[in-house]
């Protein structure tokens, strides 16, 4: 069978044979009951990675954030977010559905905020207004389509952030799914990123490897809310040290590789822009997303990922002219290859 290069995300991969050994080998115990010692050992790392009092295990990003999302605010409360952002465009309308809150959107297509616009939305305190409980920021940005995807949100920027959340006395928690990522490209430590937000999450199941799981992080007080509500949610798991353990083999071994999959993306996106049916921003892309924007007005993002498709090449249309390319461990310079040749076919002549 020919091999299919997928670049949908990079959610697509599957533990490597080391990675397994470490899962089969995992100390385990039922979490929920007595505790798990390769889940406690994970959180306490993640937690120190992160400079945060402790971290909590969880499946997804997406519980994560919501964990977050329920553990700073109230029902009736307003969180501001940008509008692109994982949790407002892909998280199935969880702020309102599980907390009861809203959301008011900024627009910041590289993921920065300015801060006067954040300012104006925070709302007056008033018994007529909700309350603006929470700043929320994603890092790395993946973006709607508009501009380059994978953005390494400025430190800079964070911190101007973090300090105006300071003397507005709202906390900031920061969807850090691909923090490694922006890290890796950006040459600032983790733990720099994570000092400017109050709750940070990060995913294991995306560049970094793992089959499964993400971490919520923070302080004491925040910790105590959000193991409840991992609980209410059903996300506190049993013998959970199995994936934990992939969890910990990825930090030790699939972080500093994360380089190779921004050549990758930036190469990718040089053979996408220079097919002459794509915008694919090549100087832009800082990390493993390349987003791509179809030319051709009588063609549409789906119809093109179906061209793909046919040439063994998957990918994500984000919109209506956008496709998402995501480099990870499972793919290399021979699948881009492959769409050097898919491309050739699909727009060539
Ligand atoms: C930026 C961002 N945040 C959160 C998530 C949610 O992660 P999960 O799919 O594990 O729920 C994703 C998933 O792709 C993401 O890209």
């Amino acid at each position: 069978m020919a091999r299919v290069a997928d670049f949908r995300s990079d959610t697509v991969t599957r533990p490597s044979a080391d990675m397994l050994a470490a899962m089969a080998a995992a100390e385990v115990g039922d979490d929920v009951l007595d505790g798990d010692p390769t889940v406690a050992r994970l959180e306490r790392r993640v937690a120190e990675l992160l400079g945060k009092d402790g971290a909590w295990f969880v499946p997804s990003g997406t519980m994560a954030n919501s964990v977050a999302i329920g553990s700073w605010t109230r029902p009736g409360d307003e969180v501001i977010c940008e509008r692109s952002a994982h949790m407002v465009q892909w998280e199935s309308g969880a702020a309102g559905a599980l907390h009861g809150v809203q959301t008011t959107t900024l627009h910041a297509p590289s993921g920065a905020f300015e801060l006067d616009e954040v300012r104006r939305a925070v709302r007056l305190r008033s018994l007529h207004c909700p309350r603006t409980a929470l700043i929320c920021v994603e890092q790395s940005f993946m973006g709607s389509g508009e501009a380059a995807g994978g953005r390494a949100v400025p430190l800079a920027s964070l911190r101007a952030l973090h300090a105006l959340s300071r003397e507005l006395s709202i906390p900031i928690h920061m969807d850090g799914a691909r923090l490694f990522n922006a890290a890796v490209a950006s040459g600032v430590d983790v733990r720099e990123y994570a000092a400017c937000a109050d709750s940070v999450s990060i995913c294991l199941s995306k560049g970094l490897g793992c089959p499964v799981g993400s971490l919520i992080a923070g302080p004491a007080p925040f910790l105590e809310r959000a193991r409840l509500l991992r609980k209410r949610l059903g996300g506190w798991m049993r013998q959970a040290g199995y994936l934990a353990a992939a969890g910990l083999y990825a930090l030790e071994h699939n972080v500093a590789r994360l380089a190779e999959d921004h050549t990758l993306a930036k190469e990718l996106a040089s053979v996408l822009d220079g097919c002459g049916g794509l915008d694919a921003t090549p100087h832009e892309v800082e990390t493993n997303i390349v987003m791509a924007r179809v030319l051709d007005p009588r063609r549409d993002a789906a119809s093109v990922a179906g061209e793909f498709r046919a040439h063994n090449v998957l990918v994500l249309p984000m919109n209506e002219r956008t496709l998402r390319f995501v480099t990870h461990l499972d793919v290399g310079t021979e699948d881009v290859a492959r769409v050097l040749v898919a491309v050739e076919e699909v727009f060539g002549g």
